[in-house]
């Protein structure tokens, strides 16, 4: 399984991964993860992207390809993954192929968590508590929730056109988004 999950900050893609990745036995390849363990171990790439992450903007695409890339590349063997957090612009959409392993990386499909911004607030706010370093100031979550509208809501109409959006509602309990999701994907699963 091949899977993108795309959605606004706060919307589930991250919980929604693990769940998947254990399902399909594939890696979850979380893009902001792998950012963020950067960060936090202070390498020169995590100096470089750390400004970004903490201030909610976008890491720009060449550094973000690059580690993805990797990742992808290792997870070649694994039948699949779930991509959580990428791509995130038209721009690595489009380069996507790039970065692709030698198998290429065509998708099965794309889910797309929807959430009103309200929702994924307070859920954001809820996991303020946690500490994570885009989480506790208001102004750089209304920034992520702009950047994303802005840059990844175009992705909406790109893989729409393509026959690859399911579009799953956020806005339930896990365990219901998670059903929505196989609903979606392979109605025969449950
Ligand atoms: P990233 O780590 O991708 O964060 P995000 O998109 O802001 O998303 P979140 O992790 O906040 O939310 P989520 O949708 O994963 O929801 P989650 O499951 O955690 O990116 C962070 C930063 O890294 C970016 O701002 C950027 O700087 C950089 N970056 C990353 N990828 C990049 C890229 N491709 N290009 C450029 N820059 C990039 O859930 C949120 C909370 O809600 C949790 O507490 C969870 O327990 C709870 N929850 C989840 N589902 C439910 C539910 N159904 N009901 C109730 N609560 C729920």
């Amino acid at each position: 399984m091949r899977l993108i999950l795309l959605g606004a900050p706060g919307s589930g893609k991250g919980t929604q991964a693990v769940v998947l990745a254990e399902h399909f036995s594939v890696p979850h390849v979380s893009s902001g993860e792998m950012l963020r363990r950067e960060v936090a171990s202070a390498t020169p790439f995590g100096r470089r992207v750390e400004g970004y992450v903490a201030s909610g903007e976008l890491v720009p695409d060449d550094l973000v390809l690059a580690i993805v890339g990797d990742a992808l590349n290792a997870a070649v063997h694994a039948h699949g993954y779930i991509l959580d957090g990428f791509p995130r612009t038209l721009s690595q959409a489009e380069r996507t192929s790039d970065v692709a392993p030698p198998t290429g990386i065509a998708f099965d499909a794309v889910v797309y968590l929807s959430i009103s911004d309200d929702r994924a607030r307070r859920r954001i706010a809820v996991r303020a508590a946690e500490g994570r370093i885009d989480d506790t100031d208001p102004a750089v979550v209304e920034r992520r929730l702009r950047v994303y509208h802005r840059e990844t809501g175009p992705l909406l109409d790109f893989y729409r056109d393509r026959r690859l959006l399911r579009t799953v509602d956020a806005d339930q309990t896990v365990t219901h988004v998670t059903r929505s999701i196989f609903d979606a994907l392979i109605p025969d699963e449950r």
